[in-house]
């Protein structure tokens, strides 16, 4: 497994396996690997090629310095856990060698915006677009690997790619699930012993209401788990709502919709959503 830092030489690194005609797959990360970017991974196995995992956390995409400051950085634990894996290249580049040419963060994508975390993390997504579309333009993979968790994120690069014509193709990946049935995030890492309580019992919350969700759309089971989780003790969610998959519009069905849910934890933010079919 090779490290690469610079981009002059990812450059030429891709631009010789092009020559080879080998396929490459990109897996983004922002390091701190979990078993949720395990199985991006894994899901790159299935395709030929070269599997580059990129590391790099984004100042960009951050709308708050302490959250920025927080995010855990575990460069040297994904290095070995990477290692052991199918990992050919690891390309994580430093902030000033990816904003070498000063570039702007834009908002490029206007679809599914104003709403979820769109709405609470301001500039977020121009920051996540930004990042990605260098790291498409400078690895240019046949398949791209992004996970459901952030569910919002997915369907903004799904769009992203299409109003490119990019010749990548997206790979949308299951959420990876705790035994509580929360998806795993990085954030989740630095989570404390009276934090960790705390979680497995808003995931209760949650499933107990998503079990009568499932069987049919009941606002009833939506207030619930607001009021449940505030009874709690969270004073801060952002949205608990059902939505439609294809679209993202409110829905008042359970066919094709998820439960979309933003909180926090403390200082922790926790997202997640829920299939509901
Ligand atoms: O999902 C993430 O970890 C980040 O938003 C991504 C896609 C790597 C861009 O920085």
């Amino acid at each position: 497994m090779k490290i690469v830092k610079k981009i002059s030489e990812i450059n030429q690194i891709v631009s010789d396996l092009k020559k080879k005609e080998k396929e490459i797959n990109l897996v983004p990360t922002m390091g701190n690997i979990h078993e949720g970017h395990l199985s991006l991974l894994s899901e790159a196995e299935k395709f030929k090629g070269v599997n580059i995992v990129s590391i790099f956390v984004n100042p960009a995409q951050f709308n708050d310095v302490d959250d920025f400051n927080n995010y855990p950085n575990t460069f040297i634990e994904d290095v070995e856990i990477l290692s052991k894996k199918k990992c050919d290249i690891i390309f994580a580049p430093n902030k000033n060698e990816i904003f070498l040419e000063d570039i702007k963060t834009k908002k490029t994508v206007f679809e599914y915006r104003n709403i979820l975390c769109d709405l609470f993390r301001l500039g977020h997504f121009d920051g996540v677009t930004t990042i990605v579309k260098i790291l498409l333009d400078l690895i240019r993979p046949s398949n791209v690997f992004f996970g459901e968790k952030d569910f919002q994120q997915l369907k903004i690069i799904e769009q992203l790619i299409n109003q490119n014509n990019s010749k990548t193709f997206l790979i949308k990946c299951p959420s990876i699930r705790d035994s509580n049935g929360m998806s795993l995030s990085s954030r989740y890492s630095v989570f404390s012993q009276d934090q960790r309580i705390k979680f497995e019992q808003y995931a209760k919350i949650i499933n107990s209401n998503l079990l009568i969700l499932k069987k049919n759309f009941n606002k009833k089971a939506i207030d619930n788990i607001e009021n449940e989780l505030r009874n709690f003790g969270i004073s801060k969610i952002d949205y608990i709502e059902v939505r439609n998959e294809k679209d993202l519009s409110l829905s008042k069905i359970h066919e094709r919709s998820r439960l979309f849910i933003a909180l926090y934890l403390d200082e922790i933010r926790v997202i997640d959503n829920f299939v509901l079919y």
